[in-house]
């Protein structure tokens, strides 16, 4: 079950202070406020029909529900999440980057929420995931990252520019067949997996069968909550078939390198250590994971975002080099497509009067945080010209993302492409719809009119 959205055009909701998505600066933002208020208004949080459809991942508009969050219970305990959420801009920030009473590890996400006749089948999964770069831990993490900082460089990701180019006027060549198209089917979706796969090295006949096995983990790896339970035998089937997979492109790789990343990363050495077989598989499938989906949501909701202000799409037709670079980190910060950063409570600890326990989890929710009033203003309109933009889209701290700059580079690529290709490009719905999986924001499908 999906999540949709009717869409009143943007311009409009900022203009019509009862349409969805219109938020005023909270009275509370900064405030202190007494404990006994505090009580109430979470009452209410729980008894807001938005609580549940959120829990169940169905929500369809995130936004006026997280300005609630934010202004009413910034570290909310949410209790059928079994986790904490916390909204306001300063406190993600810190989250995100405290390392000492936080821990990236997801083992208790993973595991609390399973029944436990269902743990031990989950079991190689979980393993598995403990090895993403997200969910490691220092001196692990610090050792890993500069591993795959080795191969992943500037320049490796700069020498992929010709060929991003060349795959976005491709993609768009097939787009501008089409009257009306499925514009993630088209262009958002098969241009990240095109990059990851060329990047990474993946033989373009394997291309397939890697997309779908990575996916195919996906609604494990990204859930929350006893829906995890539904989710098992599937994330397992797809981990044993790329495990096959991978054991046998890195053997090939390892004999024979190519100007790829497996070949740069099975190679990257520091003082006579290397990737493991293992963190190497978990690098492979992981890359894909953390950059496609993510990067297919930026390509989408900012080319959204663009439809429903015609007036800042006209702006950027009119203004591409001067406008191009803020237009990105605007469409990056308005809809981020990745919704959390999850931490585990290493320590007992106190955050805004909330008794934080060790072992609880706490879901740092960045599209909360990046439509908070206290650090932007007028938060709800997208505005291409907007600087400073400091967005916590692509993380904070350690675990920044490696990926930024390729992704980046891709959207100012196929932005600059849509804006001169496709002037006349318009919605053909009145309403979107969002995959429900809870860790990224991604939309189904994004219809349009081509001409
Ligand atoms: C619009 C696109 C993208 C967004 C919004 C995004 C967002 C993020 C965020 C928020 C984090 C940190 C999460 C946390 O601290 O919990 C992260 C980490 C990461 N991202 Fe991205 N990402 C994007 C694209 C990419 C791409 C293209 C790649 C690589 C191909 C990538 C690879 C990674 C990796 C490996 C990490 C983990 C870094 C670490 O733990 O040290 N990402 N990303």
């Amino acid at each position: 079950m999906s999540a949709s959205r009717r869409l009143p055009r943007n311009e409009d909701r900022q203009l019509d202070p009862r349409l969805p998505g219109h938020q005023r600066a909270s009275p509370f933002v900064g405030d202190a406020i007494a404990g006994d208020t505090i009580a109430a208004m979470s009452a209410n949080l729980l008894e807001d029909p938005d609580y549940d459809l959120f829990c169940q991942q169905k929500l369809r508009d995130l936004y006026p529900f997280f300005a609630r969050l934010r202004e009413q219970d910034p570290v909310h305990w949410c209790a059928p999440l079994n986790m904490w959420l916390v909204t306001r801009y300063d406190d993600v920030f810190e989250g995100l980057r405290d390392t000492t009473r936080l821990s990236a590890s997801r083992e208790a996400m993973y595991t609390d929420p399973l029944r436990p006749e269902n743990r031990p089948r989950a079991r190689p999964v979980i393993e598995h995931l403990n090895r993403w770069l997200l969910n490691v831990d220092p001196p692990r993490h610090t050792r890993l990252r500069k591993l795959v900082n080795l191969a992943f460089t500037p320049r490796f990701v700069q020498r992929l520019a010709p060929r991003i180019e060349q795959m976005v006027h491709e993609l768009l060549d097939a787009t501008c067949r089409h009257e009306r198209c499925d514009f993630i089917e088209t262009f958002c979706l098969p241009l990240p997996a095109r990059v990851i796969c060329t990047m990474l090295g993946i033989p373009p006949e394997r291309e397939e069968q890697y997309r779908r096995c990575v996916e195919g983990m996906l609604p494990f790896s990204s859930a929350g909550g006893p829906g995890l339970n539904d989710t098992i035998d599937q994330a397992r089937a797809c981990l044993e078939e790329l495990i096959d997979f991978f054991d046998r492109l890195i053997a090939e790789r390892r004999q024979a390198p190519h100007d790829d990343l497996i070949s740069a990363m099975a190679a990257a050495e520091e003082d006579g250590d290397l990737l493991t077989r293992d963190e190497l598989f978990a690098m492979c499938v992981f890359l894909f994971l953390a950059g496609h989906e993510t990067t297919m949501g930026l390509l989408a909701s900012g080319t959204l975002a663009l439809l429903e202000n015609p007036t800042q799409f006209a702006m950027l037709k009119a203004n591409l080099d001067e406008m191009l670079e803020t237009a990105v980190e605007e469409f990056v910060r308005y809809e981020s497509s990745v919704t959390r950063g999850a931490r585990c409570a290493l320590v007992d600890f106190n955050l805004r009067g909330k008794q934080i326990r060790k072992g609880q989890t706490l879901t740092h929710l960045i599209g909360a945080a990046n439509r908070d009033p206290s650090q932007f203003p007028d938060p709800d309109r997208l505005d291409i010209t907007r600087h400073p933009n400091k967005h916590l889209s692509f993380g904070q701290g350690i675990h920044f993302c490696i990926g930024a700059p390729l992704a980046r580079m891709e959207a100012h690529i196929a932005f600059r492409a849509i804006a001169t290709r496709l002037p006349n490009l318009q919605l053909a719905t009145d309403q979107v719809t969002y995959k429900p999986a809870m860790g990224i924001r991604s939309l189904e499908a994004l219809p349009v009119r081509v001409s």
